[in-house]
């Protein structure tokens, strides 16, 4: 039996990136970003995979890496912020570890993503809007999705200690 992997799930930025490779350095566990997989597999950025190919397929392709992640042992997996708003990738996550919620309230989010030009789903003039609808209908997933939640907004050290003492 190998050891058990930690999925970290979470709103667009909410640290799942930051925290999940400082996470896999002390736990001495490899770090896979989520995004960044299904980037490097594609040739492209998940922008252009949404401009492209539209979003349904990006969720397809993300439905297939979180499969062949998920067959993996002893990684810590940083998921995209709509990856486990889908029943589908949270059973087949599940299986390869346990699920932590990196918990921050809608107002630190929407500060954090204030001028972010990367996320495709925000790319729009009521951004803030969008980021309130999107954030209240997917906790209730999230928090459905998890088997331990922390708080977010302390450091990102800070959120690593936590996440260390929960497991
Ligand atoms: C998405 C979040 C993004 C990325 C894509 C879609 C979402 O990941 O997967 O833009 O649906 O919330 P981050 O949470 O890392 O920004």
């Amino acid at each position: 039996m190998g050891r058990k992997s930690i999925v970290l799930c979470g709103f667009m930025g909410c640290g799942k990136s930051t925290i999940g490779s400082l996470l896999a350095r002390k736990m001495g566990m490899a770090f896979v970003d989520m995004d960044s997989y299904i980037e490097k597999k594609e040739g492209k950025s998940v922008s252009e995979i949404f401009a492209q190919s539209g979003e349904e397929h990006f969720r397809m392709l993300e439905r297939e890496a979180a499969k062949e992640l998920a067959g993996k042992k002893g990684l810590v997996i940083a998921t995209g912020g709509g990856t486990l708003t889908f029943r589908e990738n949270v059973d087949t996550l599940r299986k390869s570890g346990s699920i932590v919620l990196l918990d921050l309230p809608v107002e630190a989010v929407e500060e954090r993503l204030k001028y972010d030009t990367t996320r495709p789903l925000l790319a729009r003039p009521d951004k803030s809007e969008v980021i309130r609808e999107l954030y209240n209908k997917r906790l209730p997933l999230y928090r459905e999705a998890a088997d331990i939640s922390v708080d977010a907004s302390n450091s990102p050290m800070q959120v690593c200690m936590e996440i260390m003492s929960e497991l």
